[in-house]
C-alpha cells in the first residue's frame, strides 16, 4: 500500500488490515505488517507487528500496542506492507511471520509469496558475512541480501536497481514487496511465478483540486498529473483492493514495479548473462542493470465488493453452495443460444473458442489437467467428452505431469482447469505443455489470472469470486463450462443430434433443478447429526458419478476433518469390501444411468454384509428404499440427463460436509493446514 496524500497512521493500519482480511483465505497461519513509526512525520524508521494465527490475532496485538502507535500522525507520503502466511518453510510462529527484516534497524523489510529455492546457499553466504538469521523461512535471505548489497553499492543504486540486483540472485517463485527507510515513501514490488496485481486510485490532491496540470514529474512514468493524490495497492489478488479501486494491472513474470513520488513505473528484469555463460554468480554485482520500462494495460475489474462479502450467510462455503444455480446461469449466459420461444436451446456458442474448435477436433487426443477439485471436474466430464468428440480423453494431475515429464505432443489439445488460475502445479504443467507445442485451453474462474493469460484460448466460468477454501460452485461451473465446450466440439455431428438435444434441454433446466437439490439442506443437517461422531465415511460411485464420490469425499475430508474416501464402485470387490461391517457408514450414489443395474448389485452386496448404506437416488425411484438404513438415509435428488446428474448429486454431499464441519466445531472457510490458492509447488 502506498500513499502520497495525507493519511493518518490509523487509517493506513486499517486499510492494510482490511486487505489482509480479504486475502486471509489464501493463508492464515500467521500475519504481520510494517508501517512508518509515526512519532515524527519526518522519521522514516519502521515498526513491525507480527502474530501467529489469524488476522484477528494481529489486530489484537495492534490494539494492545496502541501506545506504540501514533494514531494522530499524518503522513504526506507513506508506504506500508502486510502479509498473511501459509507456512512452507518453518512452522507457523511469530518469528516466521512476514514482514522479514534485514536486521535490528529494519533498514529493509520484505513480504513474500512463493518459495526461494536457493535460499540455503544464500543463507550460508550471508551468515559467513556476519548476518544473523532469526527465522526458519526462505524469505529472510531477501531483506538481508538487500542490506548487504545496499551497504556495498548504495551510492550507485536507486531502490529499483538495488532490488533488481537482489532478484538476480534469487531462484524460485516470488511475488515480493520491499520497503526501506533508505528510500522513504517508495515501494518496489516484483513478480516471478506468483501472482501480483497493482491497483491504482487517482484523485485530486486535497490541496490542489483546481491544478491538475500534466507534470514531467517522476521520470519513469509521465502518465501522472501534477499534485494528483495517488494511492497504490499491490496484492496477490483483486479481492484485497476491489473496495478501493477497480483499476488494476496484472504484472507479468520478471516485472519490477517502482512507486515513487506518487507515480508508478514498471520495468523488465533482463537476465544478465556473463561471458562464461554463468548467470549471476553468487553475490556478484553487475553495475549495469539492463531494464526497460514497459507499459501494462490498466484493466477494469468486473468483481463487485458484495461477491467477497458473506452477506446473510454464516460462512462463505454456505453462500457459495447456495449461489450455484445463479453461478451456473452465469457460466451459460451468452453461450447457450435459445430459440425465439426463449426455452428451447438452439445451439451452444463459445466466443473465445470458435477459432480453435477445428484444431481440437483434429487433435490426436484431449488431455484434462488440474489439481484437487478442479481435477475432479475433469473426471466428471471425461466420459461425455469421449462420447461426443469420439477422441481419446485422458486425465493428468498437474503435479504428476511435472514429476513424470509426460509425453505431450504438438497434436495434443490440453485443457487446464483451475478456479484461481494461479495454482503453481497447474501453471508449471501448462508451461511444460506449451514448450511441447500442444494447444493449451484454460477453464478458469479468475479473469486475468496467470493460466487465463498463458493459455491459447479458453472459457471463463464466470462463477464469481470463490472465497471458501473448499471449492463448491467452481466445481459445478467448471463441469458446466466443459459440457458447453463438448457440445460445441460436436455440433457438426448428425448422429449425435438427439443426444446433444437431450443435453441442451437438460442445461436449460439445470439451475432450477439445482435449486430443488438445495432444498435437501435440512435433511443433510439431520444426516450430519447422525454422522457427527464417526471416524470414517466411504462413498461409492461409478460412471458419471465416480467424480461425485471423489469430490464428496474430498469435501468431507478437507473441511469436516473426517476421514473419507471416494471409491469407484467397480473396485469394491478388490479391497474396500474388507472394510465393510455394520458400523462403517457408506454413501452409495445410485441415480439412474447406464451403470444403475451394476450399482444396484453393489448395494445388494454391501447389504449382505450388513453395511450402513446411505443412498443417493433419483426422486422418482423407490425401488432401492429397502436397502437404505432408515428413511432418513435415502437422499432423493432431481433427475436430469445422465451426464448432468453429477452436477445435482454433489449438492447434498456439499451440504452434508458443511453441516458436519459446523457440528464438529471446525473452521468451515479456513480448514486446518489448507489454503485456497496454492501458488507454490
Ligand atoms: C487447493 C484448494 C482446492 C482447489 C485446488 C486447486 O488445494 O484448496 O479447493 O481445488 O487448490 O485449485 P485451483 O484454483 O487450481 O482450482
Amino acid at each position: 500500500l502506498n500513499y502520497n496524500c495525507p493519511k493518518s497512521q490509523k487509517e493506513i493500519v486499517e486499510k492494510l488490515l482490511t486487505g489482509l482480511r480479504r486475502l486471509e483465505y489464501r493463508g492464515y497461519d500467521s500475519a504481520g505488517l510494517a508501517i512508518e513509526d509515526g512519532r515524527d512525520a519526518t522519521e522514516t524508521t519502521s515498526v513491525v507487528f507480527r502474530a501467529t494465527g489469524k488476522i484477528a490475532n494481529l489486530e489484537a496485538l495492534l490494539t494492545a500496542s496502541e501506545g506504540e502507535l501514533h494514531g494522530g500522525t499524518h503522513f504526506e507520503t507513506h508506504c506500508g506492507i502486510a502479509h498473511t502466511r501459509w507456512a512452507t518453510h518453518g512452522p507457523p510462529a511469530s518469528k516466521n511471520s512476514h514482514p522479514h527484516s534485514s536486521g535490528a534497524d529494519n533498514d529493509f523489510l520484505v513480504v513474500h509469496n512463493g518459495i526461494i529455492t536457493n535460499h540455503q546457499a544464500l543463507r550460508e553466504t550471508l551468515i559467513r558475512k556476519g548476518y544473523v538469521f532469526e527465522s526458519d523461512t526462505d524469505t529472510e535471505v531477501i531483506p538481508k541480501l538487500t542490506k548487504y548489497l545496499y551497504d556495498k553499492f548504495s551510492e550507485k543504486c536507486t531502490f529499483r536497481q538495488l532490488v533488481m540486483e537482489v532478484l538476480r540472485q534469487l531462484q524460485g517463485a516470488y511475488a515480493l514487496a520491499f520497503k526501506s527507510k533508505h528510500y522513504p515513501g517508495e515501494l518496489v514490488a516484483a513478480k516471478r511465478g506468483s501472482p501480483l496485481l497493482l491497483g491504482i486510485v487517482e484523485g485530486p490532491h486535497p490541496g490542489e483540486q483546481h491544478a491538475l496540470v500534466t507534470s514531467e514529474g517522476f521520470a519513469p512514468n509521465s502518465k501522472r498529473t501534477k499534485r494528483m493524490s495517488m494511492e497504490f495497492y499491490f496484492a496477490s489478488d483483486a479481492s484485497a483492493m476491489v473496495e478501493h479501486t477497480k483499476r488494476v494491472l496484472h504484472l507479468e513474470d520478471d516485472d519490477v514495479a517502482h512507486i515513487q513520488n506518487g507515480a508508478y513505473g514498471i520495468y523488465r528484469m533482463e537476465r544478465v548473462h556473463h561471458e562464461d555463460g554463468v548467470e549471476s554468480p553468487s553475490l556478484a554485482y553487475a553495475p549495469t542493470v539492463n531494464s526497460a520500462e514497459v507499459e501494462r494495460t490498466v484493466e477494469t475489474l468486473t468483481m463487485e465488493v458484495e461477491q467477497i462479502m458473506k452477506g446473510n450467510y454464516d460462512h462463505f462455503m454456505k453462500k457459495e453452495i447456495h449461489e450455484q444455480p445463479d453461478a451456473m446461469t452465469q457460466t451459460m449466459r451468452g453461450r447457450v443460444v435459445f430459440e425465439p420461444d426463449g426455452k428451447t436451446v438452439q445451439r451452444v456458442f463459445i466466443g473465445g473458442m470458435v477459432d480453435y474448435l477445428s484444431t481440437i477436433r483434429r487433435s490426436r487426443r484431449i488431455i484434462l489437467c488440474g489439481c484437487g477439485t478442479s481435477y475432479h471436474s475433469a473426471i466428471a466430464i471425461r466420459s461425455l467428452m469421449e462420447e461426443l468428440t469420439e477422441l481419446p480423453v485422458t486425465l493428468e494431475l498437474a503435479s504428476d505431469v511435472l514429476d513424470r515429464q509426460c509425453p505431450f505432443f504438438r497434436d495434443d489439445s490440453i485443457i487446464f482447469i483451475s478456479q484461481s488460475g494461479e495454482t503453481a502445479d497447474t501453471l508449471r504443467a501448462l508451461e511444460y505443455a506449451k514448450s511441447k507445442g500442444a494447444l493449451c485451453i484454460g477453464i478458469v474462474n479468475v479473469v486475468g489470472s496467470a493460466i487465463s493469460r498463458a493459455t491459447d484460448c479458453g472459457i471463463h466460468i464466470n462463477a464469481g469470486a470463490e472465497i471458501g477454501v473448499a471449492s463448491t460452485k467452481a466445481y459445478t461451473c467448471q463441469i458446466t463450462a466443459m459440457v458447453l465446450l463438448t457440445l460445441a466440439l460436436s455440433e457438426d455431428s448428425r448422429s449425435l443430434h438427439d443426444r446433444r438435444m437431450e443435453i441442451m434441454r437438460g442445461l436449460a433446466d439445470l439451475p432450477d433443478n439445482m435449486r430443488r437439490a438445495l432444498e435437501l439442506d435440512q435433511q443433510m443437517l439431520s444426516l450430519a447429526k447422525t454422522l457427527v461422531n464417526e471416524n470414517s465415511l466411504l462413498l461409492f460411485g461409478r460412471g458419471f458419478n465416480y467424480a461425485t464420490a471423489l469430490e464428496g469425499a474430498l469435501k468431507v475430508k478437507e473441511v469436516a476433518l473426517l476421514h473419507s474416501e471416494g471409491i469407484l464402485a467397480g473396485e469394491m470387490k478388490h479391497g474396500p469390501l474388507a472394510l465393510v461391517d455394520d458400523t462403517l457408514p457408506l454413501v452409495v450414489i445410485a441415480t439412474r444411468d447406464s451403470s444403475y443395474v451394476k450399482q444396484k448389485s453393489v448395494i445388494e452386496q454391501l447389504r449382505a454384509r450388513d453395511a450402513r448404506c446411505i443412498l443417493i437416488v433419483g426422486e422418482n425411484d423407490d425401488s432401492l428404499d429397502q436397502y437404505a438404513c432408515g428413511k432418513d438415509m435415502i437422499i432423493r435428488v432431481p433427475e436430469v440427463a445422465d451426464c448432468l446428474q453429477p452436477l445435482i448429486n454433489i449438492v447434498p454431499l456439499q451440504l452434508l460436509s458443511y453441516h458436519l464441519t459446523v457440528l464438529r466445531g471446525h473452521n468451515v472457510d479456513q480448514p486446518r493446514n489448507l489454503a485456497k490458492s496454492v501458488t507454490v509447488e
